[in-house]
Order: structure tokens, then C-alpha cells, then sequence
């Protein structure tokens, strides 16, 4: 069962990615990006991993020439590898795009087995050690395939094991879903890539499954979710769709088919050549035009990047992705996309901050929508945070400026100011005049966006109280941590009884303790406090290029799948049929 307590007010979703999405180490990145929605729409994960595609076969080739035909529980010690690997190589994946994330192996969370070496069967987990694991991290993730076994110390699961390993974590963890991430949106009637036109399942129950699914789910796994009551999805990476199977009748229809959205990128700097990387490995689901930038020159690859904003622009773009930093010229080119009814997303929190009203208008008045996930926190998810909470917040506090928490971090451990300030550049962390960071500007703009969300308050920068970094030394950062304190850039806004807001940015000293000291580096962190006095708590890396381009690119696919269902509103499911096989 879940323990309340610690699970707090998310939910739990177990993720299990196989190796038809884990085929080589260039796929971790887009697994971490599938992680990364879950965790922004305020889910904690559970990620079983299977080994790289092929590595299993590999482990149990060479168990065979070294061993012979050697018993099966010295085969399992080596075929579980490439699950052991594969967990740990996600988990860094995962904080490289800042999300706090750990690993477990089977001995840490008491997961246990019983049976045949090569092909046991899960009886047993300690899930008050996940759940202390989820407690302090958003994604625990987990090798699949693999657990203790009282005889043999480690076995493995048989063929699709970690299927089983998914749906047994669903099961004990009291998780609300198990999603299996497949390289097909779901299970068809045929093999989508022989009929085009192949109907897919919207639902089905587990029979139907076992029978529809040889192949694409391990059966004994179908079998425990039967048992075991967890409703199973089956998805692809980035898809709103998937097949939910359950105590449900067939539902079947034939899916839309995505057009590829023509996309324009305006800046590919920092942040913007992390997201044109992003969009270059979905080619199924977006053109790209050539990106606009000041200097082609310096970018190289002649055509792909252009200083001409109508290149840029041509061919009327669904989605326009503005990164290039300023408050009033990169605003007008939002409006107008806007005008056009694109989908528009950024991550400047200067331009958001001073034209918020007209922007939003503009989206509504043009039936497109504005996104900037990234503009506050980068990849820690405080907007999304706060759009949940529903205007039931009385107050946020928050370390908001990645390159001030860099700088202070760094003056803490005696470097000077000027050699801070050059090295956050360099990580990609400042902004282009990094006097917006260190006047505290830019912390500014964050807090008046953020009093928008949560207060629908109009409060904007320039109204703000803020104090600089730059009487901040060496000499009084390292004071401060001989008290046991740290020095913090904060913002804070509150609601007042009148209505209105009290908003501030300061550098304070925090006790060691605080849970905004603990924030290191480039990493922000928000404490949201809600009408009944709880405090939400919001971490994740604020600045830097894999951190934000996730949560921008995150938006792009919100846009997209947003697009998408207004093509698919238009299927109507057929009604429930015979089941055929998938080849
Ligand atoms: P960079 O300065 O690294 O990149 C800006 C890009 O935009 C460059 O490619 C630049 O081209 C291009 N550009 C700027 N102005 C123009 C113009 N007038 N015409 C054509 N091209 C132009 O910025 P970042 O990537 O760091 O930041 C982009 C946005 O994201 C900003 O709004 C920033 O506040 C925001 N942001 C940044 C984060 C970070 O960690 N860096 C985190 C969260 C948000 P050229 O190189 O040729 O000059
Ligand atoms: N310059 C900003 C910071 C970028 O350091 O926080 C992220 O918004």
C-alpha cells in the first residue's frame, strides 16, 4: 500500500521501458524526456529499465561459452546485468535534465523471487524502502527482469521479465497506473507497420490482451495484472494514446495519422540548440525550419540557420519556439505568431513578465496557446505545481536564479565574483547581459509571473523590491557557513487579507537546515504554501541547456499531442471485434 505520508499528494505511476525503446545509449536521453512529463504533470516514478536491446542475448552467448552448460543460477547472475546497467545509466541520464533521481537494486528494496533461476516469479518488496526513496527523489528507477532469491541469491524473470517487474512494482506500491512503454502507440488489430490502416485498441480486457498482444507483453505479466487488479497502458514515448487494458470491453478504432508539424526555432543558443537537438530526433513529428540566429556564419551548415526572419517564418509554422533572449522584440514576434493561431512556446520570463495580458489575449484571441514551462524554475515544474494547486496558494518562496545560487555557491568556497560570474557564462547559465541575473532582475521577472499564476495578480517587475549580488564577497559567504548558514538569493511573494501581494527579492542567510539552502549549484527550489498551511515543495536544476530545453521541448509535445487531439477528436472509435493477432 502506499504510505500517505510519504507519498504526499502525488500519485504514483510505474514507467517500464524495454528494449525497443532502449536499443542503444543515444536513447536514454528521450526516456529521460518521457520521465520528465510524468514528473512535471506531479507524478513520482517508479522506472523499470530492461537491458540495451540485444545485451541480454549477448550475456547469455558468453555465459554459454564460459560456462558450458553451467546451472541456471550462475547463468541469472550474469544475464540480470544488463538490467543492473541500463538502471544506473538512466538515472544519469536523468540528472543530466535535472531530475532527482535514484537507483535501487533488488537487495536495497527487499524484492524477491521464487522459482525456476531462469524464470522465477516476484512474491515479495519492501515498499516502505521505495517509498522512503521516493520520498526524497521524484523517479526511483529500478532494473527490471531481476531479484533475491532465497536459493540461488539472484534470478531473473524469463523472457519480457521486466513486464512482470512493472506490473508486481504497480501492485505493491498501490501505483494508480502501469504504462509500458512500447515502439507502437498501443496494441493494434494487425501489425500497423504491414496495414497502415490497422485498427488499434483504446481499451481491451486481459484476455483479449493475452491473445492480441503475443510478442509486445510478456503473458505471465498480463496474467499478475489480472490478478493482481492493475490496469496496464501500452504506449509510445511522447503519445497522448495508449491502450488500456482492464476488466474492460475491446474498444477499437483506427488512430489519426500525426501530420509532421512545421516548426520555427528563433535563437539557438544555450538553450536553443539543446531543443533543435530534441526536435531533430523526432523527425516523424516535426520539420524544422532554418533556425533563426544573428551570426549563421558561426553555426555552420549553411541553410539550416538564417538571420532572415521571414526564412525563419516561412510556411506559416504551427509552432514558433522563441529563445532568444530580450523582453519587447522576441514579444512582438510572439503576438504575431500568436495572431496566426500558432502554438507558441518560450522560456524568456522577461517577455512573459512585461506583456503577460497581451500575449495571453492574443492566444485567445487567435485560438492558438502560449507555453513557458521553462521560463521559471527551467526544469523544476513550479508552474505546473501551481496550476494544480488552482489559485489555493497563500505564498511562494523560492531560489529562482540559477547563475546567483552558481555564484553564491561558489564565493561560499572563496572564488572571487568576477571568475563566478565568468564560469556560470560559460556553463550556459547567465543570461546574454548577466547583470540581469546579478541585479536580480531576472529573479524579478520570475516572481511576477509566478504571482500571475498563483494569484492571477498583475504585480510587474519593475514593482518588485530586489537586492543585488554585487556587495555580496567571498569573505561574507564564508562567514555565514562558519555560523551554519548559507546565503540564498530568494524571492518570496504572499497574499495579503486585502488581496493584494507583498513580493521581494533579497539575499538572505538561511540556516544549514532550510530546505532553500540545501539547493546547490545551478538548482532552484520553491516552497509553495497552500490555504491550509502545507508546504509544496518544487526542486529541480533552474538554468543550463539540458535542464530547460527538456522543459521546453516538454511544451513543444504538449503543443503537439494538443494539435493532434484536435485531428483525432475527429475518429470515432468502431465497436468492439474479434481480436486477430499481431504478427
Ligand atoms: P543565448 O544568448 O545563449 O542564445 C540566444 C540565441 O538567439 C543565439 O542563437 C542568438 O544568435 C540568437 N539571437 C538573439 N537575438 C537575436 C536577434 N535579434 N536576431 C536573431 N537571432 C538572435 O541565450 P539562451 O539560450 O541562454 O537563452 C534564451 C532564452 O531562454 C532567454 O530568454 C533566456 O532568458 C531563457 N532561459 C535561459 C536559460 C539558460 O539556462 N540559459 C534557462 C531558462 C530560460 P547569435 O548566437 O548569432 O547571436
Ligand atoms: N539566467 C537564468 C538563471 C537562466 O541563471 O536562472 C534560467 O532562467
Amino acid at each position: 500500500m502506499a504510505n500517505e505520508d510519504q507519498a504526499g499528494d502525488k500519485r504514483l505511476c510505474v514507467l517500464k521501458f524495454g528494449s525497443s525503446v532502449l536499443g542503444t545509449e543515444a536513447d536514454y536521453p528521450a526516456v529521460a524526456l518521457e520521465i520528465y512529463r510524468h514528473v512535471r504533470d506531479g507524478e513520482k516514478v517508479v522506472a523499470v529499465v530492461s537491458a540495451l536491446a540485444g545485451q541480454t542475448d549477448s550475456l547469455l552467448d558468453q555465459a554459454e561459452r564460459v560456462g558450458g552448460a553451467a546451472p541456471d543460477g550462475l547463468v541469472a547472475r550474469l544475464a540480470r546485468v544488463g538490467e543492473l546497467h541500463s538502471a544506473a545509466l538512466m538515472a544519469l541520464a536523468l540528472s543530466k535534465v535535472g531530475v532527482r533521481a535514484c537507483t535501487m537494486d533488488p537487495d536495497e528494496m527487499g524484492l524477491v523471487a521464487e522459482g525456476d533461476p531462469l524464470d522465477s516469479n516476484l512474491v515479495a518488496l519492501d515498499s516502505a524502502a521505495v517509498w522512503a526513496k521516493l520520498d526524497a527523489h521524484e523517479v526511483v528507477v529500478v532494473p527490471g527482469f531481476t531479484a533475491q532469491h532465497a536459493e540461488h541469491g539472484v534470478v531473473t524473470l524469463g523472457r519480457g521479465g521486466t513486464d512482470l517487474s512493472a506490473v508486481f512494482f504497480a501492485a505493491r506500491l498501490d501505483a494508480h497506473r502501469v504504462r509500458l512503454i512500447k515502439d507502437v502507440d498501443g496494441v493494434y488489430a494487425e501489425d500497423p507497420a504491414k496495414n497502415p490502416n490497422a485498427e488499434r485498441f483504446s481499451q481491451m480486457s486481459y484476455a483479449e490482451a493475452t491473445e492480441a498482444s503475443s510478442g509486445l507483453i510478456q503473458p505471465k505479466a498480463i496474467r499478475a495484472a489480472e490478478a493482481e487488479d492493475v490496469l496496464i497502458e501500452v504506449a509510445a514515448l511522447g503519445s497522448a494514446e495508449a491502450t488500456t487494458i482492464a476488466h474492460l470491453p475491446a474498444v477499437r478504432s483506427c488512430p489519426p495519422k500525426p501530420e509532421r508539424l512545421r516548426v520555427a526555432l528563433l535563437g539557438c543558443g544555450a538553450v536553443g540548440a539543446g531543443v533543435l537537438t530534441y526536435l531533430h530526433s523526432r523527425p516523424d513529428l516535426f520539420e524544422v525550419n532554418p533556425v533563426l540566429v544573428r551570426r549563421p556564419a558561426k553555426y555552420g551548415e549553411p541553410g539550416r540557420y538564417t538571420a532572415q526572419l521571414t526564412e525563419a517564418l516561412a510556411g506559416k509554422p504551427d509552432l514558433v519556439v522563441e529563445l532568444l533572449g530580450g523582453a519587447d522584440h522576441p514579444a512582438e514576434l510572439m503576438l504575431a505568431a500568436l495572431h496566426d493561431g500558432a502554438q507558441v512556446v518560450t522560456a524568456n520570463k522577461a517577455a512573459v513578465a512585461k506583456h503577460y495580458d497581451s500575449l495571453h489575449a492574443c492566444a485567445e484571441a487567435g485560438g492558438g496557446a502560449i507555453r513557458y514551462s521553462a521560463a521559471v524554475g527551467g526544469g523544476a515544474p513550479i508552474l505546473e505545481t501551481l496550476a494544480r494547486l488552482e489559485g489555493d496558494v497563500v505564498a511562494v518562496e523560492g531560489v529562482m536564479n540559477g547563475t546567483c545560487n552558481y555564484l553564491l555557491s561558489r564565493l561560499a568556497e572563496g572564488w572571487t565574483f568576477d571568475d563566478a560570474v565568468r564560469q556560470a557564462q560559460e556553463l550556459g547559465y547567465a543570461e546574454a547581459d548577466p547583470a540581469a541575473d546579478v541585479d536580480s532582475h531576472d529573479a524579478a521577472d520570475k516572481l511576477s509571473v509566478l504571482i500571475r499564476e498563483a494569484f492571477g495578480v498583475a504585480l510587474l517587475p519593475d514593482r518588485i523590491a530586489k537586492e543585488s549580488l554585487r556587495d555580496v564577497t567571498p569573505e561574507a559567504a564564508q562567514a555565514a557557513l562558519a555560523r551554519g548558514e548559507v546565503l540564498k538569493q530568494v524571492g518570496r511573494c504572499r497574499l495579503l487579507e486585502d488581496g493584494s501581494i507583498a513580493a521581494e527579492v533579497r539575499v538572505v542567510a538561511l540556516p544549514a537546515a532550510h530546505p532553500l539552502a540545501g539547493a546547490r549549484n545551478e538548482e532552484n527550489r520553491f516552497l509553495v504554501t497552500d490555504t491550509s498551511g502545507k508546504v509544496h515543495e518544487v526542486f529541480g536544476k533552474g538554468a543550463g541547456r539540458w535542464p530547460t530545453a527538456t522543459a521546453v521541448f516538454a511544451d513543444v509535445m504538449d503543443a503537439q499531442r494538443a494539435l493532434l487531439g484536435r485531428v483525432a477528436q475527429a475518429a470515432t472509435p468502431t465497436q468492439a471485434a474479434p481480436l486477430k493477432l499481431l504478427a
